[in-house]
């Protein structure tokens, strides 16, 4: 087994202990953050500035490479080689390429965005050939690749121990311990890296709807919106998504008197992994509607012109600000961002249970739960609830079923209705907020009104019924003779 101690005796042989494949921003820094760590790296992308510009850090532990046999007869066996290179062909490219310059035994990590689907497919085949495969999600953006990502590494287990020591000395650390673990089998690491991703859009989506409550129904102002944020992110809500968020508040460029964000365009853009979280847990039959929610006003922002002219068409009712509001708003508000935040970590959770029982990665949620806790984007103080829940019962199926979160988060159900009622009032699209309250609603309803569902779909369809009281399948002809009106 290799470790710092042998990576050093590589050294003294000249030879790399980590090959890097993909040199923009995320690979180039990763690289550094290698190297900070002792470990004799190699980089290679076929573009040469990006080579020159590696060899232009001057970095005495980093080798640039425009030519691939040399950067991988650079590295020591069993060669590490990661690949940071933008997800789809250009991975399958990439593997191809290096199909005929490693050899058996050999590791080769997917870092990238990949699809769970895809990473499935190329550990088959690496394994077949004998090649160890790891998909790899790497969270935590440039500045977390370069000072400490979260990694959720996934396949094949015995070249994580390989890879290992390196892994958790590049890692962010949260009380001494490192952000990376083994996630599970097979495309396991990709697939937790796309929930990651799925509640990332779920959580910016609840923020920049609480924007819309503070600036359309309160009137509020930037900087007002600044505070609010910054006493938030000092609290239980405290991640690091809201401490972007305060600084985005208040971030004017130099020279400049309008804050940058009122003349950023209302079109958001999405590379899709929010887009897979929503379509995994359709094809599970698992809701997730505050992810899926968010996804579709991604969606929605896009289409500028239709939501210009509807704008014309359909101008507010209503004078769009809250009235008679005191100050305390925004503690309310506090409180329905808390709950509908739950909810959304919550369905990920869910999410990924089922997919753990679907498709047998053998996920530990606590784990899962523990190595968000620092370097990646929805890092948070909650993730430690979310840690000590499931860490506390294993076999915990859903995180609102845990009897300190429902404790807190009945704390929270005022709040969510007052606000959410306050903006369906007021014309206030609160869509990912809303969700959480309906979900939640119908989560805890014993009776749901599907039984009606069911009586639709036999009467047109002959789908049949299931019956409270007998067990079987039932059809009924649902003639006149049996409709007393
Ligand atoms: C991370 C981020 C990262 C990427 C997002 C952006 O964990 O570091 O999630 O992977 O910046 O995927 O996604 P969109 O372009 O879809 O918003």
């Amino acid at each position: 087994m290799q470790n710092l101690q042998e990576d050093i005796i590589m050294k003294q042989e000249n030879k790399n202990a980590f090959g890097m494949i993909g040199l923009g921003t995320m690979g180039s820094n990763l690289l550094q953050n290698i190297a900070d760590h002792g470990y004799p790296c190699a980089g290679y992308d076929n573009s040469p500035e990006k080579v020159n510009a590696l060899n232009a850090l001057d970095n005495e532990n980093i080798e640039g490479f425009s030519d691939l046999k040399k950067f991988t007869d650079s590295l020591a066996r069993p060669r590490i080689v990661m690949m940071l290179v933008p997800a789809g062909e250009i991975v399958d490219h990439v593997i191809d390429e290096l199909l005929g310059v490693l050899d058996k035994g050999d590791i080769i990590i997917d870092g990238g965005n990949s699809h769970y689907t895809d990473t499935e497919r190329r550990y088959q085949e690496l394994e077949g050939k004998g090649l160890h495969f790891v998909g790899m999600g790497v969270s935590g953006g440039e500045e977390g690749a370069r000072r400490g990502p979260s990694m959720m590494p996934g396949g094949d287990k015995e070249a994580y121990e390989m890879i290992k020591p390196v892994l958790e000395k590049i890692a962010a650390q949260v009380n001494n311990e490192p952000t990376v673990a083994f996630m599970g089998n097979r495309s396991a690491g990709h697939f937790v890296k796309m929930v990651h991703n799925g509640i990332e859009y779920a959580i910016m989506q609840l923020i920049s709807e609480s924007y819309e409550i503070m600036k359309k129904g309160l009137g509020m102002d930037n900087g007002q919106i600044h505070e609010v944020y910054k006493k938030w992110n000092q609290g239980r809500l405290k991640s690091y998504l809201l401490e972007i968020t305060t600084d985005i508040f208040a971030f004017k460029n130099e020279g400049e008197n309008d804050f940058l964000l009122d003349n950023i365009r209302d079109e958001a853009k999405a590379k899709g992994t929010g887009k897979w979280t929503s379509q995994a847990a359709m094809d599970l039959h698992l809701p997730t509607p505050v992810i899926d929610i968010a996804v579709s006003m991604r969606d929605l922002s896009t289409l500028k012109s239709l939501r210009v002219q509807a704008s014309e068409m359909y101008p507010d009712e209503t004078e769009m600000k809250y009235e008679d509001r005191g100050a305390d708003y925004c503690d309310q508000l506090e409180e329905a961002f808390y709950f509908a935040m739950v909810s959304a970590y919550a369905q990920g959770m869910h999410l990924l249970y089922q997919a753990n029982e679907e498709f047998k990665y053998d996920l530990n949620l606590d784990l899962i739960a523990k190595i968000w806790r620092g370097g990646c984007i929805i890092r948070s103080e909650f993730l430690e609830d979310i840690y000590a829940a499931f860490n506390q019962d294993p076999k915990l199926q859903h995180l609102l079923l845990d009897k300190s979160v429902s404790e807190d988060l009945k704390r929270s159900i005022t709040g969510i209705r007052t606000v959410v009622s306050d903006a369906v009032l007021h014309g206030i699209a609160t869509p990912a907020f809303s969700a959480s309250l309906t979900y939640f609603d119908d989560f805890r309803c014993e009776n749901m009104p599907t039984n009606l569902i069911q009586a639709q779909r036999d009467y047109f369809g002959s789908h049949t019924y299931e019956l409270k009281a007998k067990e079987g399948v039932f059809h009924t002809k649902w003639v006149m003779e049996n409709i007393k009106e």
